[in-house]
């Protein structure tokens, strides 16, 4: 178990780029990994939950060759079925969205994971897949999956019974295999990056609000043949939240992705106190990507409501460690949180209070009240990367050392976090 220290510091300052985004990354790699000819992936995400996505590709057939540290090729083509139990490690992602396109390959798979991934919530991709004639067996609706896929899955409209990508993905790419079209109707916008994806490999995909389809019958046609993957703009709350906490501090993430469903984050972080402003500088794959600047400036009180709580489920950590530097925070509507990585929850407001910060644990949410300063001391973040990363930032700017165990997770979203840390620690 590898324990990180942090101590505080007279501000955060700097210019960096982050990896890529993870969500986008598996998407492209799974996608090309259907799609026949060769794609090459820039700027992939280099941590530990894409790189399970890649083994588990490849044990389906498909060629993946790594040309540089974040530079993938893929040759995608038709599936066969794998020797072995697929393994998504502690990706969540990896699992719900292979879900869906293995329920459309009539072969056996198994689809398992650490003890993590073994105590979240599947059933939620196993109804809509069971609807559309895929036979999936479970431990109690919970990983190991055994999926038996159907070459042509019958088409469903299906409305997710919690606001998830990862359940609309995993719907969606089914559905590209069904008979007749397939709905989503979601009862609050969740990343889109699978809807901006598929036509990249010329599959047909209508949205509308808050409803999106897919025709079924779809095969996906060779790639474009470089994709590049924006930066993850969860990992750029991250640097985003530590300026905003630690008087002095400005920071400028570049090369991010500005997607409005992944930038919630942003407007808490204003409410809070401090300046940021964004600029645009491209579209790279239907994604909009840019800069984010943020400068602390000072210190106000906010909540974050249930209808905000999709748009910024990620970044609930880090904006509970920017609150406890000085703000009060509440935080409802977040019941999904306790079903992540680890209990959110509970090891955030664990986390939180071993290191002298006033918190209290609701049944769907937190309140953080940051007016006394943390002490430092030693968090568990309990294997989950989230937390590493949140408890990292109360070290920047509490009154002693942090020690952090449990902190080699945070290479699932972002191995180099780090020496990024350093770097732009004054
Ligand atoms: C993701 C969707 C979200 C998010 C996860 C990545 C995705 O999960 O928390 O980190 O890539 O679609 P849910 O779909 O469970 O909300």
């Amino acid at each position: 178990m590898y324990s990180l220290t942090v101590s505080p510091v007279r501000a955060v300052r700097g210019d960096l780029e982050v990896p890529g985004d993870k969500s986008i990354s598996h998407r492209y790699v799974m996608l090309s990994a259907l799609a026949p000819g060769r794609s090459v992936i820039e700027h992939l995400s280099s941590g530990a939950d894409v790189a399970a996505s890649v083994a588990c590709l490849r044990a389906l057939g498909a060629e993946l060759v790594f040309e540089d540290l974040d530079v993938l090729a893929v040759t995608g083509g038709p599936w066969r079925q794998a020797a072995a139990p697929l393994d998504v490690v502690n990706s969540g992602t990896t699992m719900r969205l292979l879900a869906g396109l293995l329920a459309a390959h009539p072969f056996r798979s198994t689809l398992t994971g650490d003890e993590s991934i073994q105590r979240r919530p599947m059933q939620r991709v196993i109804d809509p897949l069971t609807a559309m004639g895929a036979g999936i067996s479970s431990r109690d609706g919970r990983a190991p999956l055994v999926i038996h896929g159907r070459h042509t899955l019958t088409a469903v409209t299906w409305t997710p019974p919690v606001p998830s990508a990862q359940v609309k993905s995993a719907v969606l790419l089914a559905g590209l295999f069904a008979s007749g079209v397939t709905t989503v109707v979601e009862t609050a916008a969740t990343r889109d990056h699978t809807e901006k994806a598929l036509p990249l490999f010329g599959l047909a995909c209508e949205v509308n609000g808050l409803c999106v389809r897919v025709p079924g019958g779809q095969r996906p046609a060779a790639g474009p043949v470089r994709l590049r993957v924006p930066g993850d703009p969860s990992s750029a709350a991250v640097w985003a939240a530590a300026a905003a906490s630690v008087p002095g501090s400005h920071v400028v993430i570049r090369g991010v992705s500005l997607n409005p469903r992944r930038v919630g984050f942003l407007d808490v972080l204003r409410r809070l106190g401090a300046e940021v402003t964004t600029s645009l500088d491209s579209l790279e794959g239907g994604e909009p990507v840019g800069s984010i600047n943020v400068r602390y400036r000072d210190c106000s009180d906010t909540r974050i409501e249930p209808e905000e709580v999709p748009g910024l489920i990620d970044e609930l950590p880090v904006l509970a460690a920017c609150a406890a530097a000085g703000r009060r925070l509440e935080v409802s509507g977040a019941q999904e949180l306790r079903v992540k990585e680890s209990d959110r929850i509970t090891a955030l407001v664990t986390g939180l209070r071993a290191l002298g910060v006033a918190s209290e644990e609701q049944p769907d949410g937190f309140l953080i009240n940051g007016r006394i300063r943390a002490s430092g001391g030693r968090a568990d973040a309990v294997g989950d990367h989230r937390l590493v990363m949140a408890f990292a930032i109360v070290g920047l700017a509490a009154g002693g050392p942090t020690h952090i165990d449990s902190a080699q997770s945070v290479a699932v979203s972002y191995p180099t976090f780090e020496a990024d840390l350093r770097r732009l620690a004054r």
